[in-house]
């Protein structure tokens, strides 16, 4: 084990004061400068999406190379746009995990660096704290966001059901027994003929299409628990694409797709908030967040139990540099701080955020 190097002490920053985010877990590159406030100074993100489109599915290695070649200048320019440079800056956070080795090497390296340089605090955020915290950005819930919230995490990678108790708390109360949300949005894209990543071209297609043309499963509705299961979904929609389709009908099967995983959704929410008595909101975030079905049917689900949906703004929702930078001012308010020889980890449960260092008070 190599011996922790004391790095400065965890101090919540001032609202003037600036703090720089860093993602690099999977195909965005985005980087984000924030006030110790909360309010968003500058962001960007450079999506990958054209560099790994031809192999219908993210490759890692030219994930890390493009992180590489393009992360330091999107910091310069972030810092540009904030009117500040890196000796204006009073803490760097950067997702280190979970995601893909290569680029959280990228990233977290250049937030070290930037750190050590300067003498100010390191945060090595947790991508699903990230986007588990970014509805409580002053922005997204001005009159603030009190715990306990439940979250579900809806993106291509991650399908979970968290009960969000505090910065560092966090309880997964279900998760997928198969694929993720999006991925199952995309393989039955991917059947329907459209490009990836399809889960809005499928949208776009289910819109006009009859959902009750065809009898598609709804796994795992009414289970205890809040697991989820979309293989089967899947399977069903490759069985009638295989019997052949038109126009109509492919429209008609988009729509049922989209219905059964609305429905699913909204089932597996009302299971898990009554298991979260206390919920102050029900919080949906991932890139499937952005399907209007699924808002729609969330929406039903938490006002069924009187809480209201938080959902970000849709590019608050997907991957971004804002919800690191934010994760990165709460883990400060809270008393914690990384030290410099904290290890990626592609692999990391929300509910292993012990940090490395006690908070303080
Ligand atoms: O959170 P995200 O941007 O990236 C990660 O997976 O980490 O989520 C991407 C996923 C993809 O599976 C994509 O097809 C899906 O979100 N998605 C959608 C929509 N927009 C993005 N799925 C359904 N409807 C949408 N409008
Ligand atoms: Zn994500």
């Amino acid at each position: 084990m190599p011996a922790k190097q004391a790095g400065p002490e965890p101090v919540a920053l001032r609202p003037d004061q600036l703090i720089l985010g860093i993602e690099s877990s999977c195909d965005e590159t985005a980087a984000a400068v924030l006030r110790g406030d909360g309010t968003i100074l500058a962001e960007a993100v450079l999506s990958q999406l054209a560099d790994h489109a031809p192999f219908g599915g993210v490759v890692p290695e030219i994930a890390a190379r493009a992180h590489l070649a393009h992360l330091p200048a999107l910091v310069r320019r972030v810092l540009d746009h904030a009117g500040t440079d890196m000796a204006g800056l009073s803490a760097v956070a950067a997702t280190a995990g979970p995601g893909l080795i290569g680029g959280l090497i990228v990233g977290a390296t250049l937030g070290k660096g930037i750190a050590a340089a300067r003498g100010i605090p390191y945060l090595a955020i947790n991508h699903l704290e990230a986007h588990a915290l970014t509805p409580r950005l002053p922005s997204v819930s001005p009159d603030g966001l009190r715990f306990p919230y439940l979250l579900l995490l809806l993106s291509g990678g991650h399908c979970q059901c968290v009960a969000v108790e505090g910065v560092a708390r966090h309880r997964r109360l279900g998760t997928t027994l198969d694929d993720a949300v999006g991925e199952a949005f995309d393989k039955s894209a991917k059947l329907l003929g459209l490009p990836w990543p399809g889960g809005p071209h499928l949208e776009r297609l289910a819109a006009g299409g009859d959902p009750a043309r065809f009898a598609l499963p709804r796994p795992m509705l009414g289970r205890a628990g809040c697991d989820f299961s979309f293989s089967g979904l899947k399977t069903a929609v490759a069985q009638v694409v295989g019997k052949g389709l038109d126009a109509a009908a492919r429209r008609d099967l988009a729509a049922g797709f989209q219905a059964a995983v609305a429905a699913v959704l909204a089932d597996r929410a009302r299971h898990a908030l009554a298991m979260l008595p206390g919920a102050t909101a029900l919080v949906v975030a991932g890139g499937v967040a952005a399907n209007g079905a699924v808002r729609a049917a969330l929406a039903r689900a938490a006002a069924g139990a009187g809480l209201p949906l938080v959902a970000p703004p849709v590019p608050l929702c997907t991957d971004n540099a804002v919800m690191v930078a934010w994760a990165g001012i709460e883990r400060l308010r809270a008393g914690l701080v990384d030290a410099m020889d904290h290890a990626p980890r592609p692999r990391w449960p929300l509910d292993q955020l012990a940090p490395d260092r006690p908070p303080v008070g």
